[in-house]
């Protein structure tokens, strides 16, 4: 059965937005059960944007360096993205940490997308780290945004295998197609049947 009245997602992003993509594209279909009502960015002319006003969705960019403070730029943000009421507000690929402001406002409903199997290989160079590492597994991470760098309740691993003849870049990219479809199947899931956090526990239904 579709929800009629489906959540509200914003998505933050920093680059090109595949996350982003696939959640616009299962929100087509009502019964996923959410849509994306605004999508914010911390630079401008990245494909993310792109990809929102394509899909007709509202965009803002709020850069650091705009404020007087990091303090000032997350309040600022926090502001902006309370203005679109969101439900679940999804990092995806945004590559900046979101400080208290966000964490009042938005505490326990803010996911982030991570491309590495937390708690290996935190910060932005997952990919990178793990193959350095030479785990001969990784793979990705949906997590509830704490206060500390990727260390978050865990809702959603995914493992991926290193292949011997790996690049950073050819072993971020089949990351990434498992992460997309992780993103997409939990928050649905998030959504639709909602979720508890105990202690490091998150488990789906109420
Ligand atoms: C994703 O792999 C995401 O996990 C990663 O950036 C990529 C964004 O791809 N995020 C981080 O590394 C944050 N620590 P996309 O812009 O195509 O969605």
């Amino acid at each position: 059965m579709s929800n009629p009245t489906p959540a509200r997602l914003v998505v933050l992003v920093s680059g090109s937005g595949t996350n982003l993509q696939a959640l616009i594209d299962a929100a087509d279909d009502p019964s996923y059960g959410a849509r994306v009502v605004a999508v914010g960015a911390d630079r401008d002319d990245i494909e993310g944007l792109v990809r929102a006003e394509r899909a007709g969705i509202p965009t803002f960019v709020k850069k650091v360096g705009q404020f007087t403070s990091r303090e000032h730029w997350d309040r600022a943000m926090a502001e902006t993205v309370a203005g679109f009421e969101p439900d679940l507000l999804v990092l995806a690929g945004f590559m900046k940490l979101v400080g208290g402001e966000f964490q009042s406002r938005f505490g326990g409903r803010i996911v982030n997308t991570h491309p590495a199997l937390s708690p290996s290989f935190p910060g932005m160079h997952g990919p990178a780290e793990a193959l350095a590492y030479g785990v001969k597994v990784t793979g990705c991470t949906l997590f509830v945004v704490d206060e500390g760098v990727d260390t978050g309740p865990i809702v959603a691993q995914e493992p991926v295998r290193v292949e011997d003849a790996d690049t950073v870049e050819s072993l971020h990219e089949r990351i990434k197609v498992v992460e997309r479809a992780m993103l997409v199947d939990s928050v649905g899931r998030m959504v639709r049947e909602g979720f508890t956090i105990d202690g490091r526990r998150v488990r789906f239904g109420t």
